[in-house]
């Protein structure tokens, strides 16, 4: 960032982070939604939605693949000055912890796939158009470790999910805390704006 770049931009993430921060949580959103409810429609639009939440899930793995070498390759802004030593290491905590859950979602609804015995006939064809494979050591599985291992797999994406949920409980609270009870100029580090 250049010296004579001013104070409060210097206090922005960059546009291109600002992006993939708020397209990741709408997806996200979106895919915790269709995922939770394949239980209570009605069967004929099970698979269709089903077959959406795949195509966002995998979007979501490469957008978080770009959003974390985005993060690598440039420094977020500092956090203000007056945030309690505990503050700072909860929200880089949380902050970790959240890459970790968002990577292991669609990582697990992948393995969890690729388990489905029904895999070999109905091939996964990202938004119906460009296709994309399942993971070839676990469809080669013979079929009865297969089953336990597509059972395992639910579990661990389903949990994945509840630690979503609680970690963004605790970002949420955590940045609107911020913004209103210590009056920081907080979500606008992550809106575009003058
Ligand atoms: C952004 C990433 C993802 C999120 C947030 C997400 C979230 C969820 C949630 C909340 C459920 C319901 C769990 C429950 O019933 O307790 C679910 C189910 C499921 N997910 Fe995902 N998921 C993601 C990615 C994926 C991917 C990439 C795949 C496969 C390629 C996948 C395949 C599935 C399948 C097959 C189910 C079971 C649906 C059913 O028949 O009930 N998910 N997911």
């Amino acid at each position: 960032m250049s010296e004579a770049m001013p104070r409060a931009l210097s206090a922005r993430y960059t546009g291109i982070a600002m992006i993939l921060h708020w397209i990741v949580a709408i997806l996200l959103i979106v895919n915790v939604a269709l995922g939770l409810s394949a239980d209570y429609i009605p069967d004929g639009y099970v698979r269709p939605v089903i077959d959406l939440h795949k195509s966002i899930g995998i979007t979501v793995l490469g957008l978080v693949i770009l959003r974390i070498l985005w993060r690598l390759s440039h420094k977020p802004p500092a956090m203000p000055k007056t945030y309690a030593p505990w503050e700072r290491f909860a929200a880089h905590a949380a902050h970790g912890a959240l890459y970790l859950v968002i990577l292991a979602l669609p990582v697990s609804g992948w393995m969890h796939d690729s388990a489905w015995k029904g895999a070999a006939t109905h091939p996964i064809l990202l938004y119906g158009v460009i296709p994309w494979p399942r993971i070839g050591w676990i469809e080669n599985v013979e079929p009865h470790h297969k089953e336990v291992l597509h059972s395992v797999f639910f579990a661990a994406h389903a949990y994945a999910a509840y630690a979503l949920y609680a970690l963004l409980a605790l970002h949420i609270i955590g940045a609107l805390k911020h913004q209103f009870w210590d009056r920081e100029p907080e979500l606008q580090r992550m809106l575009p704006g003058g």
